[in-house]
């Protein structure tokens, strides 16, 4: 069971995390839903054009129309909060000054720097649009956002569980983007106080899944390598 009171490290709020279906209705105070959601903006966004965004939903009639979404699935339900993760398809094309002008003043970018990339960013974008690609790397910048939440959550002792299970025409209606084809929904994430213990359900080991140079090539299968399983 995840500690509520001392926040957690990142490996052992990713080693704590389990996906919660059940939840107790004890609402999240503000300043940490705050410090959530501003630690899950932190979250690379590819050009830095941040096309991506959260939607907080708690109040009765969002909850409601969740749980319609998602077929009836009890979390977005009982969660006092659920994080609709928003990517847009769009952003690039629009203007980007005030993101150029932070990394400005923060030293983080020069004027040539600004210059180039800009223009390489449109480039990159209009050929992404050429291929159909535009939405597929929107919600790329999306789930990375709200991977972030769900170990920044698990840190602060909150629950959260991950869900694909929800149908995006009735979500976008819910958070009222019904009518926006450059927006799509990338996740949504319930948060709130677990009302259930989950065990760690496993993870097949590392050697299946983590490759060496080849895929396939299983990466504890080097000669002199010596890796925990
Ligand atoms: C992209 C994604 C979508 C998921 N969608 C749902 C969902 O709609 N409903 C649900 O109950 N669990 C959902 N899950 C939770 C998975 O079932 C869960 O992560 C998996 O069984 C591993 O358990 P753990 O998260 O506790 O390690 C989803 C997980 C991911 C990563």
């Amino acid at each position: 069971m995840i500690n509520e009171t001392a926040p957690l490290t990142v490996p052992q709020a990713i080693r704590a995390r389990r996906s919660i279906r059940h939840y107790l209705p004890d609402p999240i105070p503000v300043e940490r839903l705050t410090e959530l959601l501003d630690l899950t903006l932190e979250a690379p966004s590819s050009w830095n054009v941040q096309a991506r965004s959260v939607v907080v939903v708690s109040d009765q009639e969002g909850r409601d129309g969740l749980a319609w979404a998602t077929g009836g699935q009890p979390h977005p339900q009982e969660a006092p909060v659920t994080l609709v993760f928003v990517a847009s398809s769009q952003t690039w094309r629009e203007d980007l000054s005030d993101v150029y002008e932070q990394a400005r003043k923060n030293g983080a970018w020069n004027e040539q720097f600004i210059a180039g990339f800009s223009q390489a960013s449109l480039d990159f974008h209009r050929d992404l649009e050429e291929r159909g690609l535009l939405r597929e790397y929107a919600i790329k910048d999306a789930v990375i956002a709200a991977t972030y939440a769900m170990v920044t959550a698990a840190s602060m002792g909150l629950a959260t569980s991950p869900m694909n299970g929800w149908d995006e025409c009735k979500v976008k209606k819910v958070i009222g983007i019904e009518d926006r084809d450059d927006l799509h929904i990338a996740m949504l994430l319930p948060v709130g106080k677990a009302a259930e213990e989950r065990r760690h359900p496993g993870r097949r080991p590392l050697a299946q899944n983590a490759f060496d140079g080849r895929y396939g090539r299983g990466y504890d299968s080097v000669p002199g390598r010596t890796v925990r399983v």
